[in-house]
């Protein structure tokens, strides 16, 4: 039997992209998934998705840019359920835009929306994950790891991210699994036209998916799985593709030698 039966998985922004596809997985394993996100249709579709695939699934509308909203949409999740085994923070944005065109309030939307609304919905559910020595998973980046030319104010978000999570394995309660999750590129549909150059003096190669690095897009279900597998061995980290490991290993070792090998393969500017 499956170690996730009856286990309750909340993944916010589990409508659409990376978010759903981690749902799905949870589900397909016999866990019972919740969504939040802010569009009620797409998290309609979405549970309808999922209901077709034989997963039991709710979802709520929760901005997780409002505490009172993650507080209120927590204490339902404890009243009608009785518990939560992981948290799943998803929700994130990108970006493409030159350092030098990047406002502060740029870096303060991003900080906001990939940094401190997984800060804010980790600790609301840490009561409750510590009662079930569950999973907390916080999904950062390639771009948790690395800077790479035009993605500024999503790098600062990603690494900020993954300082707060490594906190949270060294001095979060003991029996509650963290793990940051780092995936490059993802692959989907709309992958190469969704990042608008929010910058005038953006190359075309950097609008394209991990901001034109070269690494091969992921298979979202690939991801997803491998979440779910990580959760299960309690791993603290996921790195994806794995082989990246071996340059950030480089940079970690020599901060000069790490950014010579980027540049070497990173979009120039114009
Ligand atoms: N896509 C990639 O290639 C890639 C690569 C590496 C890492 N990641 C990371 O993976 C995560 C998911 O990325 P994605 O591209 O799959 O996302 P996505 O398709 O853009 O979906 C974002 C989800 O978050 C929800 N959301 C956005 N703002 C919200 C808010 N304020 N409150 C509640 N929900 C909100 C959206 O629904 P509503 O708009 O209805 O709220 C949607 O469900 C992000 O953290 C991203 O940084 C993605």
């Amino acid at each position: 039997m499956s170690q996730w039966r009856e286990k309750r998985v909340l993944v916010t922004g589990g409508s659409q992209g990376l978010g759903f596809s981690i749902a799905r997985a949870f589900g397909k394993q016999g866990a019972k998934v919740i969504l939040w996100a802010r569009d009620s249709e797409r998290l309609r579709t979405a549970v309808e998705r999922l209901h077709e695939d034989q997963i039991e699934a709710s979802y709520e509308t929760v901005d997780v840019l409002d505490a009172t909203a993650v507080n209120e949409g927590m204490q339902a999740i404890e009243k009608h359920y009785g518990r939560l085994d992981v948290l799943v923070n998803a929700v994130g944005k990108s970006t493409r835009i030159p350092l030098g065109e990047a406002s502060l309030e740029t870096y303060q939307e991003f900080m906001r929306l990939n940094f401190e609304t997984a800060v804010q919905c980790s600790l609301t559910a840490m009561p409750l994950l510590e009662k079930t020595g569950g999973h907390l998973v916080n999904i950062g980046s390639l771009s948790s790891k690395t800077a790479w030319p035009y993605m500024a104010p999503y790098t600062a978000s990603k690494f900020a991210l993954a300082g707060f999570t490594q906190q949270c394995r060294l001095e979060g309660p003991s029996n509650v699994h963290t793990m940051l999750v780092c995936p490059g590129p993802i692959r989907r549909t709309d992958a190469g036209s969704r990042y608008a150059r929010d910058g005038s003096n953006v190359p075309q190669s950097a609008a394209k998916p991990g901001g034109g690095a070269p690494v091969k897009g992921l298979s979202p279900e690939r991801v997803a799985n491998l979440i779910v597998r990580g959760c299960q061995r309690r791993t603290a980290e996921l790195i994806l593709p794995a082989w990246l490991r071996c340059l950030f290993s480089v940079s970690a070792c020599s901060a000069s030698l790490g950014d010579w090998i980027l540049k070497q393969v990173a979009p120039q500017s114009k």
